[in-house]
């Protein structure tokens, strides 16, 4: 808010706002240091529950004041509007590319062209990791995130600001009110690169080959709001000149101090002979990190040599990345058995003699379907090369052909699932074989982990081993049985006191009110995520509707394909599930959206608020809109009925004139 500046109602209002702005600052300070004893320092102070509290209060304060939202609040990290397409932009000083040395010699070459160039022999040199992402400018004005792009060509990038705000270590706004470009790569760390895939999976869409192709596939992302639940992280490596800042460590410094991540592996050393024996030191702690990298970067400290020695078209000469080979290893696979996933697919792994590779003790591998197996010949008692993809899910690359003793044994796949003994099923077209019984072990755990989980149901103390304790000890066989257990189920089993009891029960009573997409989400109907469900909640108001709804029906909803309704009609066809969603409803369980009273002059029709409303926060909006029988929306589209423009009203109303 502009001092002074008169507003309508007069004096009183400004005196409360100027109070209200206040509070706003010192609660966006208070968030933004704990995201960075969270993120950036991993020694959180609160719990999560307080972080919540803050972050909540100030989300409140926002809604009510939607004028005193500022782009580097805390809570502008969610994500926005879906993008058509990306800006571009022409980055100020190019993007390099690396030269890259593979042995020995050629570091030692690199050595004599950087003493020869300086006319200098000693040199210190800074290590660095090579990260294996997508590289990102950011620019800071005063200290403010501006903007932020992608390497692109190295010359034009592309506009990804919105993208990138959702990165907790990106800090939105610096310890100092400085201009500054930083540089760095986004990457995916490798646990959270295996879940998502896992999940990916679950979906039946596309796995992301690498933690790499994962960072820049979510970093180019039209939809913020997808990014925003990726977990992905920035490590600087550059940042532009800056007073008394005379060597590339001071710069990683001077980076750490104003709330970037550093790297615990920054090194540096007076000659090539450390920097060698360093880099292959390194190379046996590679796999043991906890993302990526696919060499050590060695450039020249001192940020005088740096301009002294300048660039080529195409990369520093001050600089230059070791690359490591891939990690690939050769070992015997003694024998290939199945798995058997959530969604009742069945995968082939290899169970091998164990291998090292970089570090890490390698005894199974992935041989993701039938076809593949056969495409790659691979058979029972085979000499194989298994590299770990992207360096990390370990694969089978081949067999070795000259190994082969003809006592190899093909593998054929089964025909009766091992964990419940029913005939498994490929559908035509389709490369997975799956188990269809729905009271298949693995499928009826996977559903109860997954209806407890965030985003659906939210039953904070029922994690996957609860979840496996409950079935084994037959007190849980469905979801719908969840709330029927008691404390006194619990406190038989191992380690549960009476407390920790409690919680459970309290947290499966908390979920009673998740709204009824959330419950749709939960029952993990095949293809059904979080953003269809609410699709369909929109469209029907109970899941008792959804009984005998036809595919052909479902595909009229905007964003809903053939496949997706195929699987929502055939899951709600099915008697056993129409008697699970009953049980449901008797335990108090919410199947419909929230009946309203009285007349419903808005039923069907959409609503999207945007700018600030004086006389009513825009929670209370939408809840009016709600009553009337409305649905209100956060964002504008085709489907829109309508737009309410307050005062400073954003992109969404300009979008809304548009269409
Ligand atoms: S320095 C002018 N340092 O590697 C110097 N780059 O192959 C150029 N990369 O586009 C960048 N880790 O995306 C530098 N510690 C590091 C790096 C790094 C990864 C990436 C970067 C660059 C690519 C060049």
């Amino acid at each position: 808010m502009e001092r002074g500046a008169p507003t309508k109602s007069g004096r009183g209002e400004d005196l409360d706002k100027a109070k209200v702005k206040k509070l706003i600052e010192n609660l966006r300070a208070e968030i933004h240091q704990h995201d960075h004893f969270y993120y950036v320092l991993d020694k959180p102070k609160i719990s999560d529950g307080e972080y919540d509290k803050l972050f909540r209060e100030l989300q409140g304060l926002e809604k009510k004041f939607p004028t005193l939202v500022t782009p580097d609040s805390p809570t502008q990290r969610v994500g926005g509007e879906p993008l058509k397409a990306f800006k571009t932009v022409k980055h100020g000083i190019p993007l390099l590319s690396l030269d890259k040395a593979n042995t020995e010699e050629e570091m030692i070459a690199f050595d004599k062209r950087v003493k020869d160039a300086l006319k200098e022999e000693n040199i210190n040199y800074f290590l660095e990791m090579k990260y294996d992402g997508l590289a990102i400018s950011l620019k800071y004005f005063k200290g403010v995130l501006t903007n932020a792009s992608t390497r692109g060509d190295g010359v034009i990038g592309e506009d990804v600001t919105n993208n990138i705000k959702t990165i907790r270590t990106v800090p939105l706004h610096l310890q100092e009110k400085i201009d500054i470009e930083v540089r760095g790569e986004v990457i995916l760390p490798n646990e959270d690169f295996l879940k998502l895939n896992e999940a990916r999976a679950e979906k039946d869409e596309a796995i992301f080959a690498n933690p790499r192709n994962a960072a820049a596939g979510s970093v180019r992302q039209l939809n913020s709001k997808i990014t925003s639940k990726r977990p992905l992280d920035f490590m600087p490596y550059y940042g532009s000149s800056q007073p008394g800042i005379d060597t590339e460590e001071k710069i990683m410094k001077y980076l750490f101090k104003i709330g970037f991540k550093s790297n615990p592996y920054l090194w540096h050393f007076n000659n090539i002979h450390d920097v060698i024996k360093y880099i292959k030191s390194l190379e046996d702690k590679r796999g043991k990190l906890q993302y990526e990298i696919d060499g050590v970067v060695v450039k020249v400290n001192s940020i005088d040599y740096q301009k002294k020695l300048g660039a080529t078209a195409r990369a520093p000469r001050w600089a230059i990345a070791f690359k490591y080979p891939p990690i690939q290893g050769l070992t015997i696979i003694e024998d290939i058995k199945v798995q058997v996933g959530r969604t009742g697919a069945i995968t082939p792994v290899a169970h091998l003699k164990p291998v090292n590779l970089a570090g890490v003790t390698v005894k199974r591998a992935t041989l993701h379907n039938e076809d593949e197996i056969k495409r790659k010949g691979i058979k029972i008692g085979d000499h194989v090369v298994v590299q770990r993809a992207g360096d990390v899910i370990p694969e089978v690359v081949k067999f070795v052909k000259e190994k082969r003793t003809g006592k190899e044994k093909e593998f054929k796949m089964i025909n009766k699932c091992p964990l419940c003994g029913e005939e498994l099923f490929r559908p035509q077209g389709e490369v997975i074989t799956r188990c269809i019984n729905a009271s298949c072990p693995a499928q009826v755990v996977g559903r109860l982990i997954l209806f407890c989980m965030r985003g659906a149901m939210d039953i904070e103390h029922i994690g996957p081993a609860l979840a496996i304790q409950l079935y084994e000890k037959k007190l849980v066989k469905d979801v719908a049985d969840i709330y029927t257990l008691k404390k006194s189920d619990l406190t038989k089993l191992e380690r549960f006191a009476d407390k920790s009891a409690q919680n459970v029960i309290d947290s499966i009573q908390g979920s009673k009110d998740r709204p009824y997409d959330r419950l749709l989400f939960a029952l993990g109907i095949r293809m059904v995520g979080s953003t269809v469900a609410s699709l369909i909640a929109q469209h029907y108001d109970s899941l008792e509707d959804l009984f005998d709804v036809k595919a052909a029906e479902l595909t009229k909803i905007a964003g809903i394909g053939p496949k997706v309704a195929a699987s929502v009609e055939h899951f709600f066809s099915q008697k056993e599930n129409q008697k699970l969603i009953e049980r449901l409803k008797n335990q108090g369980l919410p199947i419909k959206t929230k009946k309203v009273k009285g007349p419903q002059p808005l039923k069907g029709k959409t609503f999207v608020f945007t700018g600030g409303l004086d006389k009513i926060s825009r929670t209370d909006a939408e809840e009016l809109v709600r009553n009337l029988g409305g649905h209100p929306s956060s964002s504008v589209s085709k489907q829109t009925d309508f737009v309410v423009a307050g005062h400073e009203p954003g992109s969404k109303f300009d979008k809304a004139k548009k269409l």
